[in-house]
């Protein structure tokens, strides 16, 4: 008998195809969110799931879905997952890994950029109508990028691969994991702690995955050691930097600047940052090339598979559960 899956919201029409050669597919075509008593109700007559960081797969919801063997979530983080009640339940979680890094790090290099030389306020203040001449005193003196310091907060693929890109800048690069890397994996950075991290940065990036142990890590406290010129840049997730306080650090010019792909509460983003000048927003775009979402959406299929079909997924986040 075919397996049931559902997925979750739209995805490509090829890797439809693709599922429904070997699974009967519940496929929610619109790329919306379902809200959370849709999804418990359809995750429950089948044997698995692709979803997506909108789709919360937590203990209320696994206790209707009896049959399920596996969720295949389409991103490299899996907040959205409550990785435990999954392991209790016996069901494999994945992710897509490797495939989006280097999308990722050129996002965060566009918001950095965008961030230091003040694209966005810049381009809109042309768009009003405001350019009147060309002035060598203008308002528009930005940041120097080049031999500036680079302080990466999560030293994982994506941090590295931000970290490569940086020697054509003739940047030094910090970064601060828990632990200190090895050599090879410091990509040409420094380990320092996180209070220096947050001293020493002009640039500080943040690539930590979330979990409630760093919720608010970048807090009053963290923007009051940052230097006054610092840009801070977060392609991770929202819940890592306390919004409130980034709001009255840019308000006051304790910072010079932020670029934000992600948000506490998204698709909410607060007011308070469209009156701001020194703040670049984007809508969570960090894997946003179509090959990417491409690559994402395939490796999410392959995951799946396989573990429908008895073999170990190429990204289980959960191994524990094979042994049990
Ligand atoms: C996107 O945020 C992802 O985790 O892939
Ligand atoms: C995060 O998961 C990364 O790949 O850096």
């Amino acid at each position: 008998m075919k397996k049931k899956i559902l997925v979750t919201r739209w995805i490509f029409p090829e890797i439809i195809e693709r599922l429904a050669a070997s699974c009967v597919v519940d496929f929610h075509d619109q790329d919306t969110a379902l809200p959370p008593e849709t999804l418990a109700d359809r995750l429950a007559d089948k044997d698995g799931a692709i979803t997506f960081l909108t789709d919360r797969i937590d203990g209320t919801v696994l206790a209707h879905a009896k049959r399920l063997k596996v969720v295949s979530n389409v991103a490299v983080g899996y907040n959205n997952f409550d990785l435990d009640a999954l392991t209790r339940a016996g069901v494999m979680a994945t992710n897509t890994p490797d495939v989006l890094t280097e999308t990722t790090a050129d996002t965060v290099w566009a918001l950095l950029l965008a961030s230091a030389r003040r694209v966005v306020a810049a381009d809109k203040w042309v768009r009003a109508g405001n350019w009147k001449g060309w002035q060598f005193h203008d308002p528009w003196y930005g940041q120097d990028v080049h031999h500036a310091t680079l302080g990466i907060l999560g030293m994982g693929r994506i941090g590295r691969a931000v970290a490569r890109r940086a020697s054509g800048f003739a940047m030094r690069v910090l970064y601060h994991n828990r632990h200190r890397l090895p050599p090879e994996s410091e990509a040409g950075a420094q380990w320092v702690a996180f209070d220096e991290l947050l001293a020493q940065s002009d640039f500080l990036v943040v690539m930590i995955p979330y979990s409630p142990a760093v919720h608010h890590l970048i807090d009053v406290e963290a923007f009051a050691r940052m230097k006054p010129t610092a840009h801070l840049i977060n392609v991770a997730r929202g819940g890592i930097v306390d919004e409130a306080a980034l709001i009255e650090a840019l308000q006051h010019n304790r910072i010079a600047g932020a670029a934000l792909d992600v948000f506490e509460n998204e698709p909410h983003v607060d007011p308070r940052f469209f009156a701001l000048e020194n703040v670049v927003l984007t809508p969570h775009i960090g894997s946003s090339t179509r090959a990417t979402r491409f690559a994402m959406a395939s490796l999410a299929a392959d995951n799946l598979l396989a573990a429908l079909a008895g073999r170990r997924p190429p990204n289980l986040l959960n191994p524990e559960v094979l042994s049990s």
